[in-house]
């Protein structure tokens, strides 16, 4: 059964229930501030589940492109990928659990073929302190269809040491079966939906390999231990709730959001636990064999590397031959797509592939996979090609350069360890991933301080995120007298924040017209009263002052020792702006500003509410 006949089962099996089948939207979302790439089947639906009527009517299906950048670092192993499809199918305020659990449990049993003894349900246990019942009625429906296929179904309560206890439908808390954009209750923000979940596990037997990083590794099995014997294939979520100041309201009707992993579900369906082995890969993997000479599956170390760089440059097809694709750079969508392309040219390497250009090869092969379901693979791999090779040329001659900048580095050693300011000199200046630098470091009997390069790593992607949310150009409306005041304010206000609410407060967007400023910065908690009466007194005391405010060129490096804020994230060696009002505030920024903080008026903040999980919004104006 090949993955391409189980997206048109799905799609056809959904049709005849009524179903409108919708195109897969862009892999780069419009007008959705939560994320930098479509992540779930779910995200180009959020309008309709909160209750805007969808011009295709209420039940609807597809198969959607997504893309998780979180999981990049968990590419390797036989189940993960950065990009996948997921199949998915939505009833807007129409049919519900009942509907749904029978109908998952028919095309998964009758059409993919999976066997019901290789399926194992879990649902909600619900929660009184957030107001949402014990989900016993979708646990009844289960059992009601493991019955009709002949098969007795033990509901379980999840405990740590329980193990299966010959279940078949287990119950776990919100941590486990809830779903929303943001994972559990506790980090949603007001104003998103969600709710409880059902999800489908299919049955592999016998562990394959145990993850080392599992924090389920010395439990018994259960499914959704990382053993390798589990692996979750779909998730029917019961969107019927808002969150609210008051906790959870329910949404005027309750929905269905069905997602399921396509690559996942062939895997299943072929009893394959490898998803690299199902049809969607072995193209990829065929032409990675040959252009590296070695054979996939031989040894662990060639495995892992061909799934990454199979993995990596499907990915890199997609995004960047997506219709509002992105192509390789410094910044947000990007630089993922850079990362993404340096890693597949170091494993590359690894496995001594010779070609001098050779990654566009793998995203020629997938667009020709992908062609009849996604046209724009072969509309755009002109440009794919053509960027793809420029970048993977330019990237191996950093590659040559910071080997020599690495051969200095430890010539000059003073122990037996490279710093994490060295190690991430060579990753920020020439592209060097920390294996990289591990694996030389080694050759030459001396270490990395790995955690010291993690904690520098953090901060310039804490700086950068903020930089991407908070770039001025598009943050301002335009560079009239008002708004250069409120961008000046918007300085002030970010020294003042740091002050009240300490150092960890970092800018992750901005937005401002003639009339306000919009800012957005990483804090846990609502402020109180009087925090937003001590930030206001602050920065009208900076207007008070009358502060110049001047503007200096310097390194990033020299920006980063002066102890600015903001933006670290150009490339190595380019000059950037700081602009510094008096000594209470100093930013990375482009401009423009207003030459003296007396111009500004009096500051008055009108609201302070949260943005998105860790993250407060400011609402403030000059009067
Ligand atoms: N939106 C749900 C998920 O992504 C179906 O798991």
């Amino acid at each position: 059964m090949t993955a391409k006949k189980i997206r048109q089962l799905y799609l056809d099996f959904f049709r005849s229930k009524g179903h409108a089948i919708i195109a897969s939207a862009s892999l780069i979302p419009e007008n959705d501030p939560t994320t930098i790439f479509t992540g779930s089947g779910m995200q180009p639906i959020v309008p309709y589940l909160l209750g805007e009527k969808h011009p295709a009517g209420s039940k609807i299906a597809d198969a959607q492109k997504c893309f998780r950048a979180q999981d990049i670092e968990e590419i390797g192993d036989n189940r993960h990928t950065t990009f996948f499809e997921m199949l998915g199918n939505w009833s807007l305020g129409d049919y519900f659990k009942k509907e749904q659990l029978a109908w998952i449990f028919e095309f998964l049993t009758k059409q993919a073929g999976l066997e019901p003894e290789n399926l194992y349900f879990t649902v909600f246990r619900g929660n009184p302190e957030l107001g949402i019942p014990r989900d016993d009625e979708a646990a009844g429906i289960l059992k009601a269809e493991f019955k009709r296929a002949g098969l007795p179904a033990k509901t379980v309560d999840f405990s740590e040491n329980g193990g299966l206890q010959d279940g078949r439908i287990f119950y776990y808390d919100e941590t486990k079966n809830w779903w929303s954009r943001f994972g559990a209750p506790a980090n949603m923000p007001k104003g998103e939906p969600g709710g409880p979940d059902c999800e489908i596990f299919y049955d592999f037997g016998a562990a394959r390999q145990i993850h080392e990083n599992s924090p389920f590794k010395h439990n018994p099995c259960h499914v959704n231990c990382d053993c390798g014997r589990f692996m979750e294939i779909g998730n029917s979520v019961f969107m019927q709730y808002l969150k609210t100041d008051q906790g959870f309201k329910r949404l005027p009707k309750g929905n269905i959001d069905f997602g399921g992993g396509l690559e996942r579900i062939a895997a299943a369906a072929n009893q394959e636990p490898d998803i690299f082995q199902t049809d969607l890969f072995t193209h990829l993997i065929f032409k990675i064999e040959q252009l590296s000479g070695k054979t996939y599956g031989a040894d662990q170390g060639m495995t892992k590397a061909m799934r990454i760089i199979a993995d990596h440059l499907k990915a890199v097809a997609f995004i960047m031959g997506d219709d509002r694709g992105v192509a390789p750079s410094n910044t947000d969508r990007g630089y993922v797509v850079r990362r993404l392309i340096r890693r597949a040219v170091r494993f590359g390497r690894q496995m001594d592939i010779k070609e001098p250009s050779w990654t566009k090869e793998i995203t020629k092969i997938t667009a020709h996979d992908y062609l009849s379901v996604y046209p724009e693979l072969g509309k755009n791999i002109n440009k794919v090609v053509e960027e793809l090779e420029k970048e993977e040329v330019k990237f191996k001659k950093t590659l040559e350069q910071g080997l020599k900048e690495f051969e200095k580095i430890t010539s000059q050693l003073a122990g037996k360890k490279i710093s994490g300011q060295q190690a991430f000199y060579l990753y920020q200046s020439y592209g060097f991933p920390l294996e990289i630098t591990a694996e030389l470091a080694e050759e030459k009997n001396c270490l990395v301080d790995v955690e010291a390069f993690s904690a520098e790593l953090k901060k310039h992607q804490e700086l950068s995120r903020t930089a991407s949310a908070g770039k001025f150009k598009g943050g301002l409306a335009d560079s009239s007298e008002p708004v250069k005041k409120l961008h000046t304010a918007a300085h002030l206000l970010l020294a003042a924040l740091r002050i009240v609410l300490g150092d960890t407060v970092a800018q992750k967007g901005s937005n401002i017209t003639a009339e306000r400023l919009r800012y957005d910065f990483s804090y846990g908690a609502k402020m109180t009263a009087e925090q937003i009466q001590q930030v206001e007194q602050l920065v009208n005391q900076a207007i008070k002052d009358g502060l110049p405010i001047t503007c200096q060129e310097m390194s990033l490096e020299q920006a980063k020792e002066s102890g600015a804020h903001g933006i670290f994230e150009s490339k190595y060696g380019e000059k950037v702006k700081v602009y510094s009002a008096g000594d209470f505030s100093k930013e990375i920024c482009g401009g423009p500003h207003v030459n003296n903080t007396g111009e500004l008026g009096r500051f008055k903040i009108k609201k302070e509410e949260s943005s998105s999980a860790g993250v407060r919004r400011i609402k403030a104006v000059l009067e």
